[in-house]
């Protein structure tokens, strides 16, 4: 079971977008995924029409969670939308704080994919999450304050694995949102590749109106419009990540 977070501490460069679509993508593959939502903007239950049930936010409080099967070997645990900011209260007291979710989450068993889609900030959830997962992928738009955003989220990784002793490993940096007729997609893009000359994914994510469209119409990309751009993108992302090189 390979349990990855799709994280950064920047908002809006694509981390639903990329877990919703690669978690699919995976599934489409035959692997069983559950995808975890541990953002109280709740977007993924949105996105698969998902009524308001036992969500993370109960299962961070020793209750049980809603895994419903959304797509077939896909399965989805809501967040629990403003309950999660409750449940994070609560937990905040707690001498263990950093590791409710991996304690909850000891007995998962029966699947090869967890990818948890990550609020953006840096919050105890997101501490819990960088606890519970061995692996993180980091979406970085092509924009201005991408490289700043990127350093405070290695930063949070850092001072978890500091803190807590557990390894966390970078699967890689994703571009995202790359806009081939600009020149600051170009020039985020290759100082990323100086950065990262590892673990920059091969696949770009570009910017595709397809991809901003299919939430509306609660579907992923792979259902709203596989012969897009943003199809290509996302099933080149699958294949590098079932590649297993990283
Ligand atoms: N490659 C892309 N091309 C075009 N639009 C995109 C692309 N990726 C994401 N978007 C759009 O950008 C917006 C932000 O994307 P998304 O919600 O995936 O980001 P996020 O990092 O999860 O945001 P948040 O920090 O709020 O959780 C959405 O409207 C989404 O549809
Ligand atoms: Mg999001």
């Amino acid at each position: 079971m390979k349990k990855v977070a799709i994280i950064s501490t920047k908002g809006g460069v694509g981390k639903t977008t990329t877990s919703i679509n690669l978690a699919h993508g995976l599934s489409l593959n035959g692997k069983r995924v559950i995808l975890l939502d541990c953002d109280p903007q709740n977007n993924v239950a949105e996105i698969f029409d998902l009524e308001n049930g036992e969500a993370l936010s109960d299962l961070l409080l020793g209750k049980k969670a809603n895994m419903t099967e959304v797509r077939r070997n896909l399965f989805v645990i809501t967040s629990g939308g403003r309950q999660l900011f409750e449940s994070e209260w609560e937990i905040s007291r707690r001498k263990e704080r950093d590791k409710v979710l991996s304690f909850a989450l000891e007995d998962l068993t029966n699947c090869d994919y967890v990818i948890c889609d990550c609020s953006s900030g840096m919050n105890l959830i997101n501490i819990n999450v960088l606890y519970f997962v061995e692996q993180v992928i980091v979406p970085v738009g092509m924009d201005y304050f991408s490289i700043s955003g990127l350093k405070q989220t290695f930063e949070l990784i850092k001072e978890v694995c500091q803190r807590t002793g557990h390894q966390v490993r970078l699967m890689g940096v994703l571009a995202t949102q790359y806009d081939v007729r600009t020149r600051i997609s170009r020039e985020i893009y290759g100082v990323l590749g100086k950065l990262f000359p590892k673990e920059l994914f091969k696949t770009i994510i570009h910017s595709n109106i397809r991809l901003r469209e299919s939430p509306a119409y609660g579907m992923t990309i792979f259902e709203y419009d596989i012969s897009s751009a943003g199809a290509r993108d996302y099933i080149n992302l699958t294949a590098e990540v079932l590649a297993g090189e990283r």
